[in-house]
């Protein structure tokens, strides 16, 4: 079986009594409003940071000053009832799911929320945004290019807002 395998449904069966809840993950990309103020972002971040840790959702969200870009990732109900919400947030405007799946084991699972700003990824954001579909195989190397884990395993992670690291 293929550990990142993409493309379980939306809604899935709940599982068997006792079981774990599957885990999901979706990465998208979407513009932030030109009327978005950095407080703003601030304060979108600090709430995913709670809400995230309550829901044992995992991470990392990168600002890039225009776009944002999002891995969330956690047991499936956790993580379509977040995208819902996020979706549906006023600070930001045509958010396109790039994957979304079962995932077999976390990827960033040191991190509530890991914040990266990375203003020079915002073209090459905006152009996957003017793509009319974007291909599996390109959204998985958009993450691993955007998606980086700090150097220095265990070391905090500096581009945090408050040290976002899960303890
Ligand atoms: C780009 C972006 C990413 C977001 N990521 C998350 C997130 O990972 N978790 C979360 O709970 N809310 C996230 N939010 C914020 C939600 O849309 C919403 O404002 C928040 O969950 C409300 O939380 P509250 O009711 O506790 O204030 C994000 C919003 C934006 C614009």
């Amino acid at each position: 079986m293929d550990p990142h395998a993409e493309g379980a449904p939306l809604n899935p069966a709940p599982p068997p009594p006792g079981a774990a809840p599957a885990l999901h993950r979706v990465f998208y990309v979407s513009r932030c409003r030109a009327s978005t103020t950095e407080l703003d972002v601030r304060r979108l971040f600090d709430s995913s940071l709670r809400n995230n840790r309550e829901r044992a959702i995992t991470g990392v969200l990168v600002h890039t000053g225009g776009h944002f870009a999002q891995v969330i990732e956690g047991p499936a109900p956790a993580v379509l009832s977040t995208m819902a919400v996020i979706e549906a947030d006023t600070r930001h405007e045509a958010v396109a799911r790039l994957l979304q799946g079962r995932l077999h084991r976390r990827q960033f699972n040191r991190w509530s929320v890991r914040w990266q700003a990375a203003p020079g990824a915002d073209d090459l954001l905006a152009a996957v945004l003017q793509e009319p579909v974007v291909p599996p195989a390109r959204a998985h190397r958009l993450l691993r290019t955007l998606f980086v884990e700090p150097p220095g395993a265990g070391a905090p992670d500096q581009a945090s807002f408050n040290g976002a690291r899960n303890s």
